[in-house]
């Protein structure tokens, strides 16, 4: 494979673009563990898939690297103060103020709203209708991260203007990272134009959650009264309006696109695999307690189309020394769960769909960041337990209820690789209920 990628690396900037899966497993399967390729004429990068050495990167040497600046800098252009993209002190002072809010014993007070919003919501299904299930599990996740982050109960009227602002900006952060630079947003374009008033629908919304929340003077136990009341050790300085209001737009879109495409291609796997989902609706009609399939069937989804596909590129700020390579500062390192996910001497037929693989003692057989849904190191994601309560709730409601149902026996879906991991066109299926 041609490493330096033609003029300029910009046929890998070409090719990254056009099918990034694709692109990227023939790097690892060429080059083995540490693959080389130029992006564009002024980036080095090193796509890391030896899991050792992913476990230095992340977990080791986790002080040498910085997340990329150029997605800094395109997130930067929605959201300043945003725990994803902050670095060093105010990085760690907010994930210590956040952490709380998602341990496992506060996950638990959360089970109820969100049984409840999924059955409110899946209650106006109406057997036999097509539904656009995308778009319906980001409003049902935008619904109860909104209830988790700020007690809204109703989002449901904005959910659809919020659902379309935020997927400008994402499309928008998307382009800016996979560009030479980031334009500067006073330029007259009309990518500028939409892009603010989409920021502005999202800020407008933002700010009135927190001035009511102000007006109040209540602690509410949740993620806006964490933010509104913290202090800094030093200072005693509160967070102002703006940064909680960056917060709470970083945690509401990590929060509910990804889990929200969790449950759409569980849902496709098992449309397209009826026997499974039989096997799982009797488990689940049985089951008191846990459900192991249910628990496989959702793993193997992440495996296959983890919706986070790629981790955030990291800029590396000090020499990284991986077996008998040298990643130098200035380089900039790829790793990408998707590509793990499928590596094929680790994986048997990685394409297919196989939930037996997380029997047991499966953590013997893939050993750490050959699974890896949810990044490593101190910079994991935060939302996993919660993501993963969340998920098994949405699918045994919807399960108990319908029969997921593809449109018809040839659909096919395509993969999306964005910022999250979409199926493209979009999903369609059926449901029928189930008497
Ligand atoms: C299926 C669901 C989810 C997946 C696959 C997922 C995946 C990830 C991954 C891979 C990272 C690491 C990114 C990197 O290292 O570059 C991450 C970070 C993060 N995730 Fe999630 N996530 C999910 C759900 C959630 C939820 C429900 C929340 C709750 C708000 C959340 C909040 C965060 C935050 C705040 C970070 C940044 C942590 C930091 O930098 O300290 N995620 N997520």
């Amino acid at each position: 494979m041609n490493t330096t990628g033609g003029f300029l690396g910009l046929a890998n900037l070409a090719k990254l673009r056009a099918n990034p899966f694709a692109f990227l497993m023939g790097l690892a399967e060429s080059q083995g563990g540490v693959a080389y390729f130029k992006f564009g004429p002024f980036v080095d990068l090193y796509l890391v898939t030896e899991p050792e050495y992913i476990r230095e990167v992340l977990v080791k040497d986790w002080t040498k690297t910085i997340k990329w600046e150029r997605l800094t800098q395109a997130s930067n252009r929605v959201a300043k103060f945003n725990i994803v993209f902050l670095e060093g002190e105010i990085w760690r002072s907010q994930r210590h103020l956040l952490t709380p809010a998602f341990h496992t014993k506060r996950v638990q007070d959360y089970l109820n709203l969100m049984g409840n919003h999924t059955l409110r919501f899946t209650q106006r299904w109406e057997s036999g209708q097509v539904y656009d299930i995308r778009q319906e599990m980001t409003r049902l996740t935008m619904g109860i991260i909104g209830e988790i982050l700020f007690g809204y109960q109703d989002i449901h009227r904005e959910a659809a203007p919020l659902s379309r602002a935020i997927d400008i900006l994402l499309g928008q952060f998307v382009l800016d990272a996979g560009s030479l630079f980031v334009l500067p947003k006073w330029l007259p374009l009309e990518r500028s134009k939409r892009e603010r008033q989409a920021k502005e629908t999202l800020v407008t919304y933002l700010r009135d959650v927190i001035q009511c929340r102000r007006t109040e003077d209540l602690d509410h136990g949740d993620v806006l009264s964490a933010l509104i009341l913290a202090k800094d050790a030093e200072t005693g300085e509160s967070l102002t309006d703006e940064q909680i209001g960056d917060e709470l737009y970083s945690l509401f879109v990590a929060g509910h696109e990804t889990t929200a495409l969790w449950v759409c291609w569980a849902l496709y796997l098992l449309a397209k695999h009826p026997e499974t989902q039989t096997q799982l609706h009797d488990e689940i009609s049985n089951s008191s307690g846990d459900i192991p399939l249910l628990d496989r069937v959702l793993k193997e989804t992440l495996r296959m189309y983890p919706p986070a596909w790629s981790l955030f590129m990291r800029r590396v700020v000090e020499d990284i020394h991986v077996g008998r390579h040298t990643i130098p500062k200035g380089s900039v390192i790829y790793i990408s769960p998707y590509i793990q996910h499928h590596l094929a001497q680790f994986w048997n037929a990685p394409d297919s769909f196989d939930p037996s693989r997380f029997e047991g003692d499966w953590r013997a057989k893939y050993p750490p960041y050959v699974y890896m849904p949810f990044g490593g190191g101190p910079r994991v994601c935060l939302g996993a337990y919660l993501a993963e309560m969340e998920a098994k709730i949405i699918l045994q409601i919807i399960l108990t209820h319908y029969e997921v149902l593809l449109v018809d026996p040839g659909q096919s879906v395509l993969m999306d690789g964005g910022f999250t991991l979409r199926p493209y066109p979009g999903l369609d299926l059926r449901v029928r209920e189930r008497l």
